[in-house]
């Protein structure tokens, strides 16, 4: 029997196979969808098997509790949950040139030392390599590195050596024969990810795997792999700044949301070990539209700034703009300061800010987003000793977020005076740094606290 008898066409979008090739798929109707797909070995056809699987009682199970291991980098640690778990596969994703490869180098060289390692490149030749390493201070360090873009190749060689914690970069990079599609293309991405995975879990080894996003349109991008994955961490920042955020989307071994923060240096990427400073920028003196908050990235409590310019319309249509907040939101609070407050911002733009480039999804912002949009708006500065959240109903009510009391503890670290708290918020303690803080119910009564005494 020849392979080639056995050879299926696998539908891209539904997943139904076919034996021969068509330019409709039969199943789902979807057009040059059908991709061949040769068997990796001819089978005898036989699916019935006379092995069957044990089956435990979960109460019979130990829970064990998985032993980590640090990556060196405490910023890393954090958004991997509290260090590399074996076995784990990580997808790490991000813009080109964001600093992936630069991260999992520094990596590398810090895990060393405590794990046997391997670095697959497929993007870069080793000189480059060796080239960016020197650039890192580590060109004297002995880490096995491989170019190599097969995917039966690259666990064939993983076989033999028994690495404890390999970099895959990238997934799209890699391929495996038997698929005849492009290298990057999903059903690539998809086989290519499900043998590692496998690999991963049978050898206890740990992957992470760089993903390229690739540009709206382009389908192959690592979103399709996330449900394959144990974490995937994604690489952000704003234009032009430095700084860079690794965000946890996905973690079956810590908190989703959780933040690594990193500034990129001449030299390499260093952490930032207190961010909370990076995303605030402390006026000399009180200035209007600014309002500082404190948001939960994870489990991490950060101030940032919400900045407002509220400016007289130029046209029929005023203009609400919110960067690193929710449009829609800002719609629907500036009416609710319209219908429980009496205020107005209907023949004006709002533009709304997060300093730094931070992403808010929050409710805590509510407060702070309306605070400095009506700031703005009087030309009346809110103090720059005060922080405020909270999320606002519709009903003009100020109603209490998770986390109240680490968010006043970072504020008060933080050397700020003053908060303005949802009343179910209200601490239980005081905060011996002289953090004077003032419970509010409604948006009227905080609207008072924060204008009454301003400067
Ligand atoms: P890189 O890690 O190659 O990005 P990715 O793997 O995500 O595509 O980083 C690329 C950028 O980082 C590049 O534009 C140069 C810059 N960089 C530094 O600023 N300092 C450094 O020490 C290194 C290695 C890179
Ligand atoms: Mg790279």
């Amino acid at each position: 029997m020849s392979a080639r008898e056995k050879t299926q066409f696998i539908c891209q979008s539904c997943g139904a196979a076919a034996p021969k090739w068509a330019g409709q798929c039969s199943e789902c109707g979807a057009w040059n969808a059908l991709v061949e797909k040769r068997p990796l070995t001819p089978r005898s056809g036989n699916w019935v098997t006379t092995e069957v699987a044990d089956v435990a009682l979960l109460d019979a199970v130990p829970a064990e509790n998985v032993a980590r291991v640090s990556s060196g980098m405490k910023e890393v640690d954090r958004v991997l949950g509290g260090g590399i778990v074996p076995g784990a596969v990580v997808l790490l994703g991000g813009d080109p040139g964001i600093g992936k490869s630069t991260l999992l180098l520094q990596v590398l060289a810090r895990v060393e030392g405590h794990l046997q390692t391997l670095y697959v490149t497929g993007e870069e030749s080793l000189s480059q390599v060796a080239l960016r390493a020197q650039r890192l201070g580590l060109e004297r360090l002995d880490l096995p590195v491989m170019s190599e873009t097969r995917v039966e190749v690259v666990l064939a060689t993983l076989e033999k050596r028994r690495p404890a914690f390999v970099v895959l970069d990238s997934i799209q990079t890699l391929y495996t024969d038997s698929l005849t599609s492009a290298p990057g293309s999903v059903s690539q991405l998809r086989e290519c990810a499900a043998q590692v995975v496998r690999y991963a879990k049978t050898r206890n080894c740990t992957f992470v795997m760089v993903g390229h996003v690739t540009k709206e349109g382009a389908i192959a991008g690592p979103r399709v792999l996330e449900h394959m994955v144990d974490t995937v961490l994604y690489f952000e920042h704003d234009g032009g700044s430095r700084f860079r955020v690794v965000r946890a989307v996905k973690n079956r071994f810590g908190a989703v949301n959780e933040i690594g923060v990193f500034a990129m240096m001449d030299e390499g990427l260093r952490e930032v070990a207190n961010p909370s400073a990076m995303f605030v920028s402390r006026h000399a003196q009180a200035v209007p539209g600014s309002v500082v908050t404190v948001t939960r990235q994870g489990t991490r409590p950060l101030l940032v700034e919400v900045q407002a310019l509220v400016d007289a319309a130029g046209g029929p249509a005023p203009r609400r703009v919110a960067l690193g907040l929710e449009a829609n939101r800002l719609a629907m609070l500036l009416a609710v300061l319209h219908r429980h407050a009496g205020i107005s911002l209907g023949d004006q733009d709002v533009f709304v800010n997060v300093v730094g480039g931070m992403r808010i999804q929050e409710t805590a912002a509510d407060l702070p987003m309306l605070l400095a949009a009506l700031s703005s708006f009087r030309g009346r500065a809110i103090g720059n000793d005060l922080i405020a959240f909270g999320e606002v109903g519709l009903a003009g009510e100020v109603r209490p977020v998770q986390g109240g009391e680490e968010r006043l503890a970072e504020a008060a670290k933080q050397g700020f005076r003053r908060a303005i708290v949802p009343a179910g918020n209200r601490p239980r303690r005081s905060f011996d740094a002289g953090l004077q803080v003032t419970p509010v119910a409604r948006l009227e009564e905080a609207l008072a606290a924060a204008f009454e005494t301003a400067g």
